[in-house]
């Protein structure tokens, strides 16, 4: 299928499916539960006063909408190796510039609301790189709910700058020491706090992944990032992008740059997982190295062995670092809408030092990845033609991995 969705077929069926992918498959105690968060959740997309809540906390609090920004001397730089006439114009999206430095605030706002709308007094979360753990810590200390932070202890290590950040912001963090001790087993943990604390406990969970409604909402509350783009980019040079590009992890800061445009037919999307030491080697590249099965309550592309064991993930960025991804990019890569493409541990450390030094901006190494397709991309598009990209994070937490990376000594 090319390009020519209906917004009707954008939405998950009643069960949360998105074709053969997504569903619910958890525990039956945490069923009811399921059942009350998206009871709670088409209750608030009705109420104004929710919609006006949130509007006011990500334009006060959050910093939105985040600039459109034309990164002018990284397009020069690239135009320099790219054959004649070749060399699209490269626009980032500035989700970096966000409130805690990265997009997923957007959803935290989102989903603490929900929580105190069911009169939930207390927050757990997982988290890979720390940012979904701060920011999570941050909307905490801003409505006065205690704060749980399941991290895997490998990630506890390369973030010491976020877990600092959000023991100061009051949370409790746990470094999980089973698996591969990152993202995956940390997720495991806070489904099993929540099965135990089910009557009072509410789960933030970090990306567009988990049982239905939790990829419809978290999608939803991460879409301001696209239909602040799209509405930019209309005001700012009267047309859309030509290409979309955005990293995944569990894909939430690329669906919600996606998804408003999915009905615009002429703008190409591409999503880049994290290739890590190559596909055949360690990697995080589910979409590429995968095959269907389930985790964490939905269905989903997953990285597994023969016997279906789920298999560790690899990539330089933490937050990549994901062996599944959300169960809506399992289906657009189905039905074609939008192009998955991967790219190296390597490669992502040469877009990250590209954008510092073409541009002034330190970004996090998960949208490094996206900037070295985006270099990759341009070189094959004409001038006139435009690449918008999700800066969905800013790099100070990633410095002393990329200073290891480089050889320099801090
Ligand atoms: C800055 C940044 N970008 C991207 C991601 C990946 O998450 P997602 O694919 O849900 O946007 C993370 C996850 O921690 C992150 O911190």
């Amino acid at each position: 299928m090319n390009a020519t969705i209906n917004s009707f077929m954008n939405q998950p069926d009643e069960r949360g499916h998105f074709g053969q992918f997504g569903g619910r498959y958890v525990a039956e105690t945490l069923m009811p539960l399921i059942l009350d968060l998206e009871r709670e959740y088409r209750a608030a997309q009705a109420d104004p006063e929710f919609h006006a809540q949130l509007d006011d906390l990500l334009k006060h609090y959050v910093g939105r909408p985040s600039p459109l920004y034309y990164a002018e001397r990284l397009t020069e730089e690239l135009r320099k190796d790219a054959p004649a006439g070749k060399g699209a114009q490269i626009w980032f999206k500035r989700d970096e510039l966000n409130h805690t430095g990265a997009h997923k605030i957007n959803n935290c706002i989102g989903q603490i609301l929900l929580a105190i709308r069911m009169g939930k007094t207390r927050i757990i979360a997982e988290t890979g790189a720390g940012q979904h753990g701060v920011a999570t810590a941050t909307v905490c200390a801003r409505f006065g709910l205690p704060c749980v932070i399941y991290m895997g202890a490998k990630d506890v290590e390369r973030q010491q700058p976020n877990v600092f950040r959000m023991k100061l912001l009051g949370a409790e963090v746990i470094p999980v020491t089973s698996g591969a001790n990152t993202l995956k087993d940390a997720m495991n943990e806070a489904l099993r706090d929540w099965v135990a604390n089910v009557h009072d406990t509410f789960y933030i969970i970090g990306t567009a992944a988990g049982p239905h409604p939790y990829p419809e909402l978290v999608r939803d509350f991460q879409s301001v990032i696209g239909k602040e783009a799209r509405a930019q980019m209309l005001s700012r040079i009267n047309r859309l992008p030509d290409l979309l590009v955005a990293a995944i992890g569990g894909g939430s800061n690329a669906i919600g740059l996606f998804h408003p445009f999915l009905d615009d037919s002429d703008v190409a999307m591409l999503g880049i997982e994290a290739a890590g030491h190559g596909l055949d080697k360690e990697h995080a590249a589910s979409l590429a190295g995968g095959r269907p099965g389930i985790l964490h309550g939905n269905k989903t592309y997953l990285l597994q062995d023969e016997d279906g064991q789920i298999a560790e993930a690899h990539s330089i960025s933490a937050g990549l670092d994901y062996p599944g991804i959300g169960p809506e990019h399992s289906w657009l890569k189905e039905i074609g809408r939008v192009r998955y493409d991967s790219v190296t541990d390597t490669e992502a450390l040469e877009g990250f030092q590209l954008l510092c030094r073409t541009e002034g901006i330190i970004p996090a190494l998960e949208p490094s990845h996206a900037i070295a397709a985006v270099a990759r991309e341009a070189a094959k598009m004409d001038r006139d033609q435009i690449i918008l990209a999700n800066l969905c994070g800013r790099g100070d937490k990633d410095i002393f991995t990329v200073a290891e990376a480089l050889g320099e000594k801090m």
